[in-house]
């Protein structure tokens, strides 16, 4: 009769082995989505260099007319969102990492210099709705839409929010919250709403 032991032993066993076959399968499921959106970017006139990496439920969308340009070893986290609208512009360099639940939407012109790390729910939107006609719905009014320039080697903390018409420095951190309605010099570590330089 087994022991008490070796009923557990096995059940151990059991369970490393559902959860090694668990990470094998989120690995393939990983590496298929991957392939699908590199050809989906390719499809759309974008470009792709090598490893991209689009985790579970990361999403790219392009509008057609729109333009994706991405570089090698690019990490999109799980249910990160990339949204290249129809005159939308994208340019990310090497080796870029956009975390968990992070937004990018891009209706006008978005670019991440190499080596910039996004943490998660991060917000990077280059457009807003008008609203000055008072008389009319906000939905019918239109969109303002600008530009964003991140640099390389830039740190966005979580929960960070970055607007449009903004340039980040390379080199420069963004602290966790903030809402960055300014230009941020290189080297600069801001945080806040609106985010401020903290430290020199
Ligand atoms: C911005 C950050 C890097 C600064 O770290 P630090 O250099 O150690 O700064 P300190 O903690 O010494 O804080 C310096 C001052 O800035 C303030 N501050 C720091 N981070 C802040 C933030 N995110 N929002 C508002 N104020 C902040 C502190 O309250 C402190 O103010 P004080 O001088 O009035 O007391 C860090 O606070 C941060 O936000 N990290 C992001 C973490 C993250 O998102 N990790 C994800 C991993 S991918």
């Amino acid at each position: 009769m087994a022991s008490k032991n070796t009923v557990g032993y096995n059940r151990s066993m059991l369970f490393r082995l559902f959860r090694h076959f668990v990470f094998v399968k989120q690995k393939i499921d990983d590496q298929l989505r991957s392939k699908y959106y590199e050809r989906f970017i390719r499809l759309y006139q974008g470009q792709v260099g090598k490893n991209l990496w689009v985790r579970q439920n990361g999403k790219i969308h392009i509008t057609k007319g729109g333009k994706l340009e991405i570089g090698d070893n690019f990490i999109l986290g799980e249910g990160a969102d990339l949204f290249v609208g129809r005159e939308g512009n994208v340019k990310i360099g090497d080796n870029v990492f956009i975390g968990k639940n992070s937004t990018l939407v891009a209706n006008g012109s978005v670019s991440i210099g190499s080596g910039t790390q996004i943490a998660h729910l991060v917000t990077i939107i280059d457009s807003n709705h008008k609203f000055s006609d008072p008389n009319k719905p906000l939905a019918h009014q239109g969109g303002d839409v600008g530009k964003i320039f991140i640099g390389k080697d830039v740190w966005i903390g979580t929960n960070a929010v970055v607007l449009k018409n903004v340039e980040i420095g390379e080199h420069s951190v963004i602290g966790a919250g903030s809402v960055v309605t300014k230009n941020v010099p290189l080297r600069t570590v801001v945080a806040g709403s609106p985010a401020k330089p903290i430290q020199k």
